[in-house]
């Protein structure tokens, strides 16, 4: 049964790509609504060859609407979902607003999928970086229990949303030219160059966008007492995270098993040539579905020690891919419909 959906941020890197993928996948539509901020009212943008105008967000948007992909902000997020809840709409939030909320179900679709059984009308998409690993260490997980995670990431400027990745290209331009250009969009320049994560600190010292990996693969996992540093950082690279994944086991892990593990996973490719010495990378990862994973390695400062790269599309399975993921999941197992009343925030 075709139903109407909704696009908050349509305008915006991770709507850009919503769009894309509801065409790709032959999404089953009744009605498409794109919606932005008042600077885009009116634009127009395509869709299976047809042009359609960008609308302001307001009250009467989701009249009508059965699902809401929300990919606009946490401000965004949080000013209408109580609008789009009570209007009937289930909301596939991208923002960062509702994810640690108990009645809101977090989803990676190949790790936690009954979790989106329980929803009340808002379904959080996980932190991009948090998607790319869990997708890539939850199978292991699977098979033997993580006692603890240290993870480095090397993250594109698409995570700061398309001005920064326009923001990044013209810096590059410009530092070629022997200009000294400023940074407007991102806190610093990043065009060669890169900073740690310009999430705000949180007291320990962390950034949150470190503390969302910590707490969101916790949720996702099902796993309380995970433990889980993280170092953030962004790098001068368009649309792909890369990640280095150290793992400690409960016990030995051999690199045989999970590197077989790893082949059959759901969303991973492995890529892995080591007589080229030849790993994923950036720009093999951009515009791919899949997270590529290689250099699986013994640790050899611990012998319950794994160490693994993986680089993933931040735009598509860290945002977008996976949120038209639980939306196609809602549609299959009829969980679209919600019995109770929604939840307000
Ligand atoms: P607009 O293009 O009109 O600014 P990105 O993550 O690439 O920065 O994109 C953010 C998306 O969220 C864009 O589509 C942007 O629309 C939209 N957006 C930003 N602020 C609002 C708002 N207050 N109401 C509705 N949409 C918004």
């Amino acid at each position: 049964q075709p139903i109407n959906v909704a696009i908050l941020g349509a305008t915006g890197a991770v709507g850009t790509e919503l769009l894309e993928l509801l065409d790709s996948r032959n999404f089953p539509l009744a009605g498409l609504k794109l919606l932005a901020s008042p600077r885009s009212a009116g634009s127009i943008l395509t869709f299976k060859g047809e042009k359609l105008k960008v609308e302001t967000v307001e009250a009467s948007s989701f009249k009508g609407v059965d699902l809401v992909l929300a990919s606009a902000g946490g401000s965004t997020s949080k000013a209408w979902a109580n609008t789009i809840t009570q209007a009937g709409a289930v909301m596939i939030d991208n923002s960062s607003a509702f994810r640690m909320n108990p009645d809101v179900p977090l989803v990676v679709p190949e790790i936690n999928p009954e979790a989106t059984a329980h929803h009340r009308g808002i379904i959080a998409n996980p932190n991009c970086t948090t998607i790319l690993m869990g997708l890539a260490i939850y199978p292991l997980h699977q098979v033997q229990s993580i006692k603890r995670v240290v993870v480095a990431t090397y993250q594109s400027a698409s995570g700061a949303g398309a001005r920064a990745m326009e923001e990044v290209k013209i810096q590059s331009q410009a530092i070629l030219k022997g200009e000294n250009p400023q940074a407007e969009v991102l806190p610093y320049p990043l065009a060669f160059n890169l900073f740690p994560h310009n999430s705000p600190l949180t007291d320990r010292g962390y950034c949150e966008e470190e503390m969302k990996m910590v707490n969101e693969t916790r949720k996702i996992f099902n796993a309380p007492t995970l433990g889980i540093t993280a170092t953030c950082v962004r790098v001068p690279v368009l649309r792909a995270h890369s990640e280095a994944v150290n793992l400690e086991f409960d016990a030995p892990f051999p690199v045989e098993k999970a590197r077989a593990i790893l082949a059959q996973a759901p969303g991973i490719k492995l890529v892995e040539d080591w007589q080229k010495n030849y790993f994923p990378m950036p720009i093999d990862a951009s515009g791919k579905d899949e997270v590529l994973v290689g250099r699986i390695r013994q640790d050899i400062s611990h012998h319950c020690g794994l160490e693994l790269w993986l680089c993933g599309d931040q735009i598509r399975k860290g945002a977008a891919l996976n949120a038209i993921q639980i939306a196609e999941l809602l549609m299959e197992k009829n969980w679209l419909k919600l019995t109770g009343s929604p939840l307000t925030v």
